[in-house]
């Protein structure tokens, strides 16, 4: 599928997404989404990625949000379906066996923030603007953010933020605990992308566990998501990787990890 909105470049074992439309601050239309949705479900399925990076083009923005001119054009159905395939993504991103790590430079506003909190790690320079605007636009997060939001950091700080629609900076959302802000002396995406070269020497079966763990984890009840993570410890116990790891240890030399 030729792409117009992405780059996808792929380094050793690392994959670096670019949306790639800055000059509407890389807003998210239905042809983007679509190009997002079919680049993770191939970089998902691809055995030579351990690792995948996703920021936006420019010095502005992340991802500004979704596209608001075609928002405004859509019928309630399309609206429906448009807010439907977004999701779709973000739970893709989401449920995705590969670490995904977001470089937010800029602004993560709308749809680019949901996006964003779809990502397994958030890094954000320390000029990053986040927020969830909608509510100024007389709409609400149409990506999973009134959800995901609420889920990481509570009910009342995600109500706070959706309803005011103002941003809020690095420092602000690091305290909240919706990222990590990277020092002004770093650059974001470089620094993503040492962080995705050192995530695709571990163990793949671990860090694939721990994702799935994790996610699905989160909407079970306590007793049966401990029962799940006991029978994938067992799993994970039975593998080369964990053979190869727990010698290397014994042995105080590096682990070389195999993903069998
Ligand atoms: N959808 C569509 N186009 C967008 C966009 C979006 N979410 N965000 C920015 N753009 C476009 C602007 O319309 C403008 O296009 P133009 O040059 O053809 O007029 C271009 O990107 C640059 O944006 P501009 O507003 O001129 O930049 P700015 O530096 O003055 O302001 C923002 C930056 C992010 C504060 C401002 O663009 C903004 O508020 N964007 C919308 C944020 C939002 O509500 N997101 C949620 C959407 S559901």
């Amino acid at each position: 599928m030729p792409l117009a909105n992405l780059l996808i470049e792929r380094t050793g074992a690392t994959a670096r997404v670019t949306i790639n439309r800055p000059e509407k601050l890389n807003a998210l239309d239905h042809a983007t989404i679509g190009e997002l949705q079919h680049a993770f479900e191939a970089l998902s399925g691809d055995g030579s990625i351990r690792a995948i990076v996703l920021h936006g083009a420019g010095e502005k923005a992340f991802v500004a949000g979704a596209d608001i001119g075609e928002i405004r054009a859509q019928t309630p159905t399309e609206a429906e379906r448009f807010s439907w395939a977004g999701q779709q993504l973000m739970r893709s991103i989401e449920q995705s066996p590969k670490p995904v790590i977001a470089a937010i430079n800029g602004y993560a506003l709308g749809g680019g923030f949901e996006l964003a909190l779809a990502c397994h790690i958030r890094l954000a320079a320390s000029t990053a603007q986040v927020g969830l605007p909608e509510i100024k636009l007389g709409l609400l997060p149409g990506f999973g953010g009134t959800q995901r939001l609420a889920r990481l950091v509570g009910r009342g700080p995600a109500l706070s933020l959706m309803l005011s629609g103002d941003p809020i900076g690095a420092d602000q959302a690091e305290r909240l605990g919706l990222l990590e802000r990277v020092d002004e002396s770093q650059d974001v995406v470089d620094t993503a992308m040492q962080r995705a070269t050192r995530l695709a020497r571990a163990a793949p079966l671990a860090v694939r566990a721990i994702l799935e763990a994790v996610d699905r984890g989160l909407d079970m009840p306590l007793d049966a998501a401990l029962a799940h993570e006991s029978s994938r410890f067992g799993l994970l116990c039975a593998s080369d990787d964990a053979r190869e790891g727990t010698a290397a240890f014994l042995e105080k030399r590096a682990a070389e990890f195999r993903g069998q």
